[in-house]
């Protein structure tokens, strides 16, 4: 039977619970991290087989440098190894990716090996895989205030120029549409400085699921959930 479901175009997800899944096992949390890298990989291709188009994760916030430097350094070469190992399965499956958040704060090898694959990947037409790293939402924003703020002093713009419009052009998702469907695992229920601005009209979902244990299931389920709410976009329905 064809899938009548609407499948959202844009799912963004914060993948939490990777630490509360290692000590359940007795692992360190830095276990329960790769773990959740392996389940970043499947959910990706789930989401592509499902026909969603767009899937941006929030890997590294810019809160998450507070925790002990042996966790930051496992989450960075986490990272690391998936910009360097990812370029030909993102070419045999036709993934664009991006990175989104404040790029400068990270090892200089990692800033080349993501613009590396940002641009070996800039021409492919099938999922877009947003990665969030030392993003915050409210730093994102400031950061494109400050554009605009440049941009009115050198008289390039009038303020009147800053628009919705304006401002959507220039946070780092600019381009991409807002997410319609927020996923969050690991049972707590909170935005944390996530895509602020782009989660305006998002659908949110919250499951109990620990992130290294979220499979195509649980995205189904997500999705079931989705169809059962009705957007309204703050206007009513006929
Ligand atoms: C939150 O769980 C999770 C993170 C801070 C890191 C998420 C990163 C990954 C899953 C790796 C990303 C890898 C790729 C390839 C994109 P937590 O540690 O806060 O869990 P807890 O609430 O149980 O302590």
């Amino acid at each position: 039977m064809a899938d009548e479901r609407k499948i959202p175009a844009h799912v963004a997800i914060i993948m939490d619970g990777n630490g509360r899944w290692a000590k359940k096992r007795g692992l360190p949390r830095t276990a329960g991290h790769a773990q959740g890298a392996r389940t970043v990989e499947k959910i990706l291709e789930d989401a592509d087989h499902m026909g969603i188009r767009y899937l941006t994760v929030y890997a590294f916030s810019t809160e998450n440098w507070s925790r002990p430097d042996s966790e930051v350094k496992s989450l960075m070469n986490l990272l690391r190894t998936y910009m360097k190992t990812s370029l030909a399965k993102c070419a045999k499956n036709n993934v664009r990716i991006r990175v989104i958040g404040d790029k400068s704060r990270l090892d200089d090898d990692l800033i080349r090996s993501i613009d590396n694959l940002e641009r070996e990947t800039a021409g492919n037409t099938g999922i877009s895989f947003q990665i969030a790293i030392n993003y915050g939402a409210r730093d994102e924003i400031a950061r494109a205030v400050r554009k605009g703020a440049e941009a009115v002093r050198a008289g390039e713009l009038d303020p009147s120029d800053l628009t919705e419009e304006w401002i959507s052009d220039h946070l780092d998702t600019a381009g991409l549409p807002d997410p319609d469907l927020l996923i969050r695992t690991g049972g707590e229920q909170r935005i944390s400085n996530f895509l602020l601005w782009q989660l305006a009209y998002a659908e949110l979902y919250y499951c109990d699921t620990a992130w290294p244990d979220f499979d195509k299931e649980d995205l189904e389920k997500a999705i079931d959930a989705f169809n059962r709410r009705e957007r309204r976009y703050g206007g009513v329905i006929e």
